[in-house]
């Protein structure tokens, strides 16, 4: 029988000398999952099959199949058989292609210095989530009214005008704008009117914008560390030097920044809700924070990325609110409230930053799809919006008390969650014998999603944790995957210290 009608999509290449069959077979086999020659959910043929295809003996396919199960590329099935699995281990299903993979080197012979530093900085995009128990980066996808929102769509579509077909404004859709303005006056408590509202596709193209204007190369930012690796990476990849600054439980640590780089040209900030560790920035850190931006003519971007999931008390004021010279652009994001790819987000700047962002804007982007902004402002003015972010409040609220009396049980001596009131996801603390690296891999071959905090260090070690997101699966998850967890973490911790990965 021809090769190709037994294996259809893939073609292994020849064994190189000195390889065994087992690591030829592997190899193989691993590289035509990431890329995506053999696809998620793709069923693989019989270990029989194969070792019969390419005359190899039956145990050799059967070890590499259980090798790719425990390192979690495939699924295997009753029988012999295996699929490719939706969720790859994260660290390989993140880097696509070969120049992001390394193994191709970016010559300088063809990108300037500047095209050069994004591609080293490059940092994966999520790929499409399971709904595994622990997935971060995500809200409940499926609770999102996919209906209604397609009903919006299509009656602002066949309703629409020919200039919104024809022409976008620079800040973004007015009528968008005005409905933002009010939401975030009377929601809030965000001063601002519809003028310095500036509508963009989402928080990197908000920071994209306003370090292009701001930030030169050689510039000074302050970051919280740990932090948002996007964020860092993107200041980076424009030739800007990060100043990685300590959080304590209240926030950044200003004095460390005035220490290191007291001329630095921006802080950028989680002051809501620290990511990843999720401290609330004290309102004397705040004031702080206030005074060192106004009195070096600095700027101060506050990244209010969840700030509409609070689930105890109400936010502090915003750093936005509190200033009075101009110098904090807020920033927010439809990314976690809505869905990820409607690639939406806002800034309330300063009004001495109007007119320079519209003049950017004229060059780079020229305006943000315009239906989808539309479509946003009647969800928003026909009150969906504010229902929608009222429900999954509450479902959020609901699934964190799970996690939390789960693992207060089951995680108990393992990893000890720190009190989370709010976001998508909660922290814990590994006990000392357990590597978070190696939880993530031990999960990852089980299919749960963990994510170490080391991922998000920027120069300094952290403490060893780990990030469960609690959005994205139902109760009933949760509690099958706080068990599952239990017993990863359980065996990590009795394996003696030479056999830990
Ligand atoms: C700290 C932080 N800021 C901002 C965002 C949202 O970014 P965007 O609007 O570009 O999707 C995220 C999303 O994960 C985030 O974690």
């Amino acid at each position: 029988m021809p090769r190709s009608r037994l294996f259809p999509s893939l073609t292994l290449g020849v064994r190189p000398a000195k390889t065994t069959i087992f690591r030829w077979l592997y190899d193989e086999l691993r590289r035509a999952i990431l890329d995506r020659r053999l696809r998620a959910g793709e069923k693989l043929p019989s270990t029989r099959g194969l070792a019969k295809q390419y005359q190899v003996a039956r145990g050799t396919v059967v070890a590499v199949f259980e090798q790719l199960a425990a390192e979690g590329y495939i699924e295997p099935r009753r029988g012999s058989g295996a699929t490719v699995k939706r969720t790859l281990p994260e660290k390989y299903s993140e880097v696509s292609s070969p120049l992001m993979r390394g193994t191709v080197r970016p010559s300088a012979a063809f990108l300037s210095p500047r095209g050069l530093r994004f591609v080293r900085a490059t940092l994966p995009v999520s790929q499409t989530p399971v709904r595994s128990a622990f997935q971060t980066d995500q809200p409940a996808l499926d609770l999102f009214p996919t209906a209604l929102w397609g009903r919006i769509a299509s009656r602002c579509l066949r309703g629409a005008q020919r200039s919104l077909l024809a022409s976008g404004q620079a800040l973004g859709y007015l009528p968008l704008r005005e409905a933002l303005a009010d939401y975030l006056r009377s929601v809030r408590g965000i001063k601002c009117s519809h003028e310095a509202i500036v509508i963009t596709s989402g928080t990197q193209h908000s920071l994209d914008l306003i370090s292009r204007l701001i930030l030169d190369q050689g510039d000074c930012v302050w970051m919280e560390d740990p932090g948002y690796p996007r964020a860092a990476s993107l200041f980076r990849a424009l030739g800007a030097k990060v100043v990685a600054l300590p959080v304590d439980s209240e926030g950044l640590d200003c004095a460390a920044g005035r220490g290191r780089a007291r001329r630095a040209r921006l802080a950028y900030v989680t002051p809501a809700h620290q990511f990843p560790l999720g401290v609330t920035m004290s309102i004397s850190r705040r004031l702080e924070l206030l005074r060192w931006a106004q009195s070096g003519n600095s700027w101060i971007f506050e990244d209010d990325y969840d700030g509409e999931f609070r689930f105890a008390s109400r936010p502090l004021a915003a750093l936005q609110s509190l200033d009075e010279s101009g110098c904090v652009i807020y920033a927010s994001s439809f990314s976690k409230m809505m869905f990820p790819t409607l690639r939406l987000g806002y800034m309330v700047v300063p009004q001495r930053l109007i007119e320079p962002i519209a003049a950017a804007r004229s060059l780079i982007d020229l305006f943000p799809p315009v239906l989808d902004q539309a479509v946003m402002c009647e969800f928003i003015t026909e009150g969906h919006f504010g229902r929608h972010l009222r429900r999954m409040r509450e479902i959020y609220a609901r699934r964190l008390e799970v996690l939390q009396s789960a693992a207060s049980v089951k995680l108990d001596g393992l990893l000890q969650l720190t009190s989370t009131r709010a976001g998508l996801q909660a922290i814990g603390w590994l006990h000392r014998s357990i590597r978070a690296e190696d939880a993530e891999l031990a999960a990852s071959a089980r299919g749960i999603n963990v994510v170490p905090l080391s991922r998000f260090a920027i120069e300094r070690p952290t403490r060893n944790g780990l990030m469960l997101g609690f959005a994205m699966a139902d109760e009933r998850i949760l509690r099958q995957g706080v068990e599952e967890l239990a017993r990863v973490l359980r065996s990590l911790k009795n394996q003696p210290p030479g056999r830990r990965a």
